[in-house]
């Protein structure tokens, strides 16, 4: 399924740079301790932990979002394409190309889906046309979408509305999507549809992902790579295919154990423990 992964090479760019960054709440509550990843262009980046492990903070530092939530970037440093990104508000960002889709699936819940979507769409100024030719785009990814078009957001599905969130943010026309816990809520099936969709718009209209999952097994199905966060720090990262095969990975995150969730470093210091007496 994954043939067409990138390997990391030099030739690929690198669109967004997270440098060893620092992230406190009201002053006083450390949550990100030296967070670091790069996210290169064209890819599925996975932000996979637990709840609680910062992968929302992560994403909300990148695209400034924290401030509304008494948070702060106080070390290191975030780039997109280079340039230091951390003065820009969510509106500069998405006229750089990076939209965030949040946790919990905001959609307007008084308007139609469509004029949901149509909200994605008001940074642009390219006219009414092109705007209408990227609501058929959306439209031919969520075939669904379409058929609730005219229905208040407020009355559709969890799925549909986890859909009308994606959708919306493609109408801005991204190079990047910050994708946060798309599988959240959602039955098995329907997370296995939006992945799919994911990777579609990611190869047919080469959108790069950030995506933040507790879902680690389908995520690191369909990413390219992926980091572990626990508490507030990385503690694996590699491509999804390693990530996949390693063991401490699949005991933990896969849940091909049931000693219960313990903490990945202690599984990892326990392995490595065993390995020493036997
Ligand atoms: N606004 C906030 N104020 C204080 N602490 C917060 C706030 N938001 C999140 N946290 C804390 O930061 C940690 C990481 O949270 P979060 O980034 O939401 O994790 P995840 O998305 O991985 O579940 C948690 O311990 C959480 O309680
Ligand atoms: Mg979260």
């Amino acid at each position: 399924m994954l043939d067409a992964t990138p390997t990391p090479d030099a030739q690929v760019e690198t669109l967004l740079e997270v440098n060893n960054i620092e992230v406190i709440y009201n002053s006083v509550i450390l949550v990100l301790k030296g967070v670091s990843l790069k996210v290169p262009k064209g890819g599925i980046t996975a932000l996979l932990g637990g709840n609680g492990a910062g992968k929302t903070t992560t994403l909300k530092a990148i695209s400034n979002l924290l401030h509304s939530e008494r948070g702060e970037v106080t070390k290191g440093s975030i780039k997109y394409r280079n340039v230091p990104i951390h003065k820009s508000d969510p509106a500069d960002m998405v006229k750089r190309g990076v939209v965030q889709v949040m946790e919990g699936r905001h959609c307007f819940e008084h308007l139609t889906i469509e004029e949901n979507l149509l909200t994605g769409a008001y940074t642009r100024s390219d006219g009414k046309a092109a705007i209408a030719r990227d609501l058929e785009m959306v439209y031919s990814y969520f075939p669904r979408l379409h058929e609730r078009r005219k229905s208040q957001a407020g009355y559709t599905s969890g799925g549909e509305q986890q859909m009308c969130a994606i959708g919306r943010a493609l109408m801005s026309r991204p190079e990047t999507i910050l994708l946060d816990e798309p599988s959240m809520g959602l039955a098995p099936q329907l997370v296995e549809q939006i992945f799919e969709i994911v990777k579609s718009v990611n190869e047919k209209e080469g959108v790069t992902f950030l995506l933040a999952e507790q879902n680690t097994n389908v995520a690191l199905r369909f990413a390219h790579y992926g980091y572990i966060l626990e508490s507030g720090r990385v503690v694996m990262d590699g491509p999804a295919a390693d990530l996949r095969e390693n063991q401490d990975v699949k005991e933990f995150y896969l849940g091909m154990s049931d000693e219960g969730r313990k903490s990945f470093r202690d599984v990892r210091s326990y392995r490595r423990r065993k390995r020493w007496l036997s």
